[in-house]
């Protein structure tokens, strides 16, 4: 086998909290009447809650914010957007998904997580997957978010293993920057899939199997 070990990403890739962040921020910027939609939502993926916020205020207008302020509204986000987690449960982890992992893990693979989300242990635990990697590295171990790759670097200590060894499965062009700027291979689902850093491109998760084997699909 070409990889010793799998690196997920979270959101995006085990997982879809991509509505729940946009209504969230959503109430945010209608607070604060700055407009939000889809499309800034997007460019908010792997890109972490303060570098998040600065996005959402790119077009405010109101009196200047403090950095206290602004770690304030960061908050009120969090606060709503964990709301929104709570009705997460096993059933949103995909029958796809769910096989895929024990399959992968079936052929010897380490499964890690290296998510900038500082919510990793509640949404695994929403999605029955508490204790189940092998190594989480995440928001809460970081200091430097992707496109920096320190959040895989630290899953791969944590593995005890070389990057080379490692492939990262990413959503996000933070995410495949990240990887690349790691050293890591990596496979791109839905957006990831196009970027041109993307080692191997994926039409589904599923896709995995082989491509851990170091086949192009
Ligand atoms: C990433 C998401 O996984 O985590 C981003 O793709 C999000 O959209 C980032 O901003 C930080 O998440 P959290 O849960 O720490 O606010
Ligand atoms: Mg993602």
């Amino acid at each position: 086998m070409k990889y010793e070990a799998v690196i997920f990403d979270l959101d995006g890739v085990i997982c879809f909290t991509d509505h729940y962040h946009y209504l969230a921020w959503k109430a945010l910027a209608d607070s604060l009447n700055t407009p939000f939609d889809e499309s800034k939502n997007d460019r908010l993926r792997g890109v972490s809650r303060m570098d998040s916020l600065e996005i959402v205020l790119e077009e405010y207008q109101g009196p200047a914010l403090s950095q206290e302020e602004k770690v304030a509204l960061a908050t009120k986000k969090n606060d709503l957007y964990r709301t929104y987690l709570q009705s997460m449960s096993p059933a949103d982890l995909s029958d796809e998904v769910r096989s895929t992992l024990n399959a992968l893990r079936a052929k010897g693979l380490k499964l890690a997580i290296g998510s900038s989300s500082k919510n990793t242990p509640l949404i695994l635990e929403r999605l029955g997957l508490g204790g189940f990697f092998d190594a989480v590295s995440d928001g809460n171990n970081i200091t430097r978010s992707k496109p920096d790759p320190q959040v895989f670097t630290m899953a791969a200590e944590m593995l005890n293993l070389a990057p080379e060894k490692c492939l990262v499965v990413e959503d996000a062009e933070a995410g495949i920057q990240a990887a690349c700027a790691g050293k890591f291979d990596s496979a791109g689902l839905g957006p990831a899939s196009q970027y041109e850093k993307t080692t191997y491109p994926m039409k589904t998760f599923a896709d995995l199997l082989s491509v851990t084997d170091g086949t192009k699909i």
